[in-house]
């Protein structure tokens, strides 16, 4: 929060426009260290997980920490490496990958195809075969852990589409070792995002090593052990774990077992290093409620509509009136649109707002729905703003249609 000088947020908009995010590099740094320090003098592999937020020029700043990076798309993979990230220290996870980005990943050199299902490890075996080629694969395991969480963002239960059963794993493995093609080097598990306690971590985290041991029984020794990502923000009021806790726990349950670990995560190193800015279009009433109409909408920031997300939100131009309860929504045409719910805010129209919290999930959800351009991205660093992704223009909206003869 103090990353962001309400000077440097009214500059910024005074530049660029509004909706814009901005990022700062020095909270992204902050909390890339708590988790990096947390393991000590223990070697280690921090997978951001390039969802969260995946403009270049953050991704780049990640690299130069060192970071590798948690991927699931060709898509992603191009941008880590036009970002300069190492795809040696890249892994490849998701339920549904393509016989083009598998091939794309192979031909990389990515540190690992994070497999989710039997069927998918065949397809990897065919395609590095016919590429003559080892697929090095880590086996993503789903660890039935009913994680507390939004139901969009729990993916450890059984019944979810990620990861697989024990027996699953070891067929896998079974076919990994009679396969020229394919080279067994992990196990990862992903339990959930979100979450505001580390214990469904540290339990999925548990089930892991039980199933490597399991497997190390067998003769099959693995590089790594992939914790994945999981660990909750505050928003507003709520109080979360810290990285540090969370990684020593991790730690405990990995013990002195001689396998890298590996974490991947995405909202806990970017989500206080974003702010979007929006202005206030009109005031009006509706029924007993007052209403702010802002210039973001759901296409902009969509975690409000669709996970009843509360981020806090700020007036930045200083007002004297009295705070009211407002409702602050968006210009998108469906009733969903809106940022925040009965808030208590001094607004009047022009005023510039800050939606706090913002850096993950915010601006790699945006749409173009309703064609409204995508907000432009700056990133304040070495004590100044750069602009890291210009606003979207009306022509680039439909630039790729075609209209038929
Ligand atoms: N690893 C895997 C395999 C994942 O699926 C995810 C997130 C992560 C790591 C990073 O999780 P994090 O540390 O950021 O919690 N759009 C939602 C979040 C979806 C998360 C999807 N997977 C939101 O805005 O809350």
């Amino acid at each position: 929060m103090t990353h962001f000088d309400p000077a440097d947020l009214r500059a910024a908009a005074a530049q660029y426009g509004t909706p814009l995010y901005v990022y700062s590099r020095a909270a992204l740094e902050e909390r890339w260290r708590m988790f990096d320090d947390a393991f000590g003098g223990r070697e280690h592999l921090i997978c951001y997980a390039v969802k969260a937020a995946s403009n270049i020029a953050l991704l780049n700043l990640i690299a130069r920490l060192g970071g590798g990076f948690d991927i699931v798309s060709g898509g992603e993979l191009a941008r880590v490496l036009a970002a300069g990230g190492d795809a040696a220290r890249t892994v490849f996870s998701g339920v549904g990958k393509r016989a083009d980005e598998i091939e794309y990943a192979l031909e990389s050199g990515v540190r690992s195809l994070n497999v989710e299902s039997p069927a998918e490890l065949r397809r990897i075996e065919a395609l590095a075969r016919n590429m003559a080629r080892k697929a090095p694969i880590a086996l993503r395991l789903n660890p039935d852990i009913h994680a507390p969480t939004h139901e969009h963002t729990a993916t450890g239960h059984k019944d979810s589409k990620f990861g697989m059963s024990g027996d699953d794993i070891h067929a896998c493995a079974d076919l990994a070792a009679t396969s020229d093609a394919l080279e067994l080097v992990g196990l990862s598990v992903h339990v959930g995002s979100q979450l505001m306690q580390t214990e469904p971590l540290i339990d999925g985290a548990r089930r892991a090593v039980a199933v490597a041991d399991s497997l190390a029984g067998r003769g099959v020794a693995l590089d790594s052990l992939d914790f994945g990502g999981g660990l909750g923000v505050a928003y507003g009021e709520a109080r979360a774990p810290e990285p540090g806790e969370y990684v020593a726990a991790l730690m405990d349950a990995l013990g002195d077992r001689d396998c890298l670990p590996i974490i991947e995560p995405g909202r806990g190193v970017i989500a206080h290093a974003g702010v979007l800015l929006t202005e206030v279009l009109y005031i009006k009433d509706a029924g007993d409620k007052k209403l702010a109409v802002v210039d973001a909408g759901m296409n902009d920031l969509m975690r409000p509509t669709l996970y009843g997300a509360q981020h806090a939100i700020e007036n930045l131009s200083a007002r004297d009136a009295a705070p009211e309860v407002v409702d602050v929504v968006g210009p998108v045409c469906e009733s969903g649109d809106l940022l925040a719910r009965a808030r208590r805010l001094a607004l009047e129209q022009g005023d510039l707002l800050v939606v706090r919290d913002v850096g993950a999930y915010g601006f790699s959800m945006a749409s173009t729905y309703n064609s409204r351009p995508r907000p432009a991205e700056a990133l304040m660093g070495d004590g100044r703003l750069h602009l890291i992704r210009e606003r979207e223009t009306r022509e680039q909206l439909f630039a790729a249609e075609r209209v038929i003869k």
